[in-house]
This record gives structure tokens, sequence and C-alpha cells, in this order.
């Protein structure tokens, strides 16, 4: 049964699996770049060959043709007498005109290369060089845009599974702290007419929340709020406040001062729904959830994924008394980080 679970978790158990392993970056990259030049939307129209299309990109034409065979070698594109084209896949994820587009967070996952390389030294020293997660999302507005767009993406499919155990029928108003997108409190406000949700987060992202509310009609019931949670006020007599994939870029003392914020914005008997990446098993399992505490380590100062212990006990500290935690086993692309949902309501 052990060792089942552990082939699940793809244990490395060969030499090959060592050094496939270790160069899995290479592979990685040359996605990345090939996404980066938008390679794929621009094939979208017709096929090309690699000097159309480093005419069209203004790219080397020998380096972009070694680009775009190791891309169609690793199965994202077709060749076909040296003319390039999608493969049913590339056409569906990858390029900017269909509605299943992921290429913004490649983007992103680009983005954070430079972060990566930095693992060495924020091993020794503990932190990166800056909070480069957060340098994106309040200074630039194109990385802040991809990184919603991005969590609006798996947002939407998130919010349909949390659904199934979260009901608002009693609730009128609703904080969204760190709301991103804002794509769980349209959906909670399209479903309860009741209810009304302040989506909390930093100007950038806020902004592109603004619009998503703009556009499903929502202005109404749906506020928008700029500012920084961990020093700013967060308004009061919530009778919820959702905190959704937000703990994870804190440590344990900030996740206090957050909770005991919460606790005052709460009204009596208000609750606090968390949804969040869990570690289990010493913190070693799920693999996902672990290297995911890596981003972290590399993306923000203080930040990682937490396992039930330290959530449960920064909830009582403060005052939480937990009443349900759910496991999640979809969406299928957020399934291998292990995401819970976690209620609590607010004690005395
Ligand atoms: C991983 S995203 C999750 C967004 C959204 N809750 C969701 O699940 O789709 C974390 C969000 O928290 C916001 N955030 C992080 N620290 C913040 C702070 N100190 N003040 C306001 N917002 C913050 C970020 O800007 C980002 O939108």
């Amino acid at each position: 049964m052990r060792e089942r679970k552990e082939k699940g978790q793809n244990l490395i158990s060969s030499l090959k699996d060592i050094i496939d392993l270790s160069r899995s970056f290479w592979k990685s990259k040359i996605l990345l770049v090939a996404n980066e030049l938008d390679v794929f939307s621009k094939l979208s129209d017709s096929p090309k060959t690699a000097k159309d299309l480093s005419e069209i990109m203004k790219t080397d034409p020998r380096a972009t043709e070694l680009l775009l065979n190791a891309v169609a070698g690793m199965g994202l594109l077709k060749k076909k007498k040296g003319i390039f084209s999608n493969t049913e896949v590339s056409k569906r994820y990858l390029c900017q005109s269909s509605a299943s587009y992921i290429g913004f967070a490649l983007r992103h996952y680009n983005y954070c290369w430079d972060a990566w390389s930095e693992l060495d030294q924020v091993i020794k020293r503990g932190h990166p060089s800056r909070f480069i997660e957060q340098e994106a999302l309040r200074n630039d507005e194109k990385r802040a845009r991809d990184f919603a767009l991005m969590m609006d993406y798996f947002g939407r499919k998130t919010v349909v599974e949390i659904d199934k155990f979260l009901s608002l029928g009693r609730v009128k108003k609703m904080l969204d702290l760190g709301g991103g997108s804002g794509c769980y409190s349209i959906f909670f406000a399209k479903k309860y007419s009741q209810l009304e949700s302040v989506v909390f987060d930093l100007p950038l992202v806020a902004k592109f929340a603004k619009e998503n509310v703009a556009e499903g009609d929502l202005t109404n019931r749906i506020r928008v709020v700029e500012g920084d949670f961990l020093t700013d006020e967060i308004g009061e007599s919530y009778d919820l406040v959702f905190i959704s994939f937000v703990l994870h870029t804190y440590n344990s003392s900030e996740i206090s001062l957050i909770f005991r914020k919460v606790h005052r914005a709460l009204q009596e008997e208000g609750r606090i729904v968390i949804l969040e990446y869990i570690l289990e098993e010493n913190d070693t399992r799920p693999i996902e959830a672990a290297i995911f505490s890596i981003l972290m380590l590399v993306n923000t100062m203080t930040g990682k994924v937490h396992n039930f212990k330290e959530i449960k006990d920064t909830l009582n500290k403060n005052r939480f008394e937990i009443v349900k935690i759910q496991k999640l086993t979809k969406p299928d692309v957020l399934k291998s980080r292990n995401p819970f949902l976690i209620i609590a309501k607010k004690g005395r």
C-alpha cells in the first residue's frame, strides 16, 4: 500500500529518473520562450516556416528554427516539409484566440524564472533579495494583469467546486480578502441575490477586478477596494470573510495579524472561510504542495505552504473555532497541491 502510494507520488527510482529530472528545466524554458514569443498564436491563421516566423517575430532565423524544432519534437507543434503548424492541444491552450488560452499563466511562470535562479542564495540567506511576487503585483501592470488572469482562470473552476460545500444563503455582507480577479465574489453575487461583497486587493489587481465586476454588471453589489490588508483598515460588520490562496504568501505571525483584523471586522457569529493548499505527511506531501512551498520561498519574503496544525493553531490563538474542513478533489489542475476549504466561526 505504502509502495503504491509512493509510486503515485513519482518517487525517483533510477538513474534515468535522476538525469531526466535534473534537466527537465530545459524543456520548461523552451516552452516558456515559445509562449513568450507567442509562436502558437502566430501560427493560428496559417502554418509557417521558421524563416516566416523569424521575420514576423524579428528573431534570428537559425535560432528560431532550432527552437521550433525542439517545440515540435516535444509534441507541441507539427512539422511537415519545413512548415510548422499547431497541434490540437497548442491550438486550444496556447493560441490567444482560443477561449481556453492559458499563455498568461506561462508568462507568469517565465517571470518567476529569475526568482528560481536565486534559490541557491535564498537557501543561504533565508529569503529572496526582494519580494518578487509583490514587486510585480504592486508596480508592473502587465505582470499584475497576467497574474490576475491566471487567478481568474483557476478561480472560475475552483469556485464551482467550493460552491458544493459552502452555503451563503444567510450572508448579507462578505469581504473577499486578497480577492484577486473578483471571480469568487462575482460567482456568489450571481447565485445569492441578497449578497453584497467587498473585494479587497492591491491597486493593480483591484483595477482588474473592477473591470471584471463591471463586465458582470455587479457594480451595485460588489465594491472593489484598493489597499494593503496588513497595514490598512479592512472594513467592518461582515458576516463572512473569504480568504482564498492568500495565506501561503505569509508566515504564522503575519497570518495571526490577518486573523486578528478579520476577527475585529466580523459580526458576532461571523465566519472566516479559508481556501488554501495544505501540506501533510511531515510537510513533505503531496509533492506538488512541497514544491509550491519553494515557489513561495523564492518569490515571497516569508511565505510557504502551511500544514493543518499551523493553520488550526493560528485560528485557535485568534479566537476562531473550526466548524468544517473539506478536502477539494477538483479542479484537476489544482488538486495535486491539496487544496482544502476550512470554515471557522468567530469565538469570544
Ligand atoms: C494567489 S492570489 C489569490 C487571489 C484570489 N483570492 C483567488 O483565489 O483567486 C493572492 C492575492 O492576494 C493579494 N494580496 C497579497 N498580499 C496582499 C496585501 N498585503 N494586501 C492586499 N492584497 C494582498 C494579491 O494581490 C493576490 O491578488
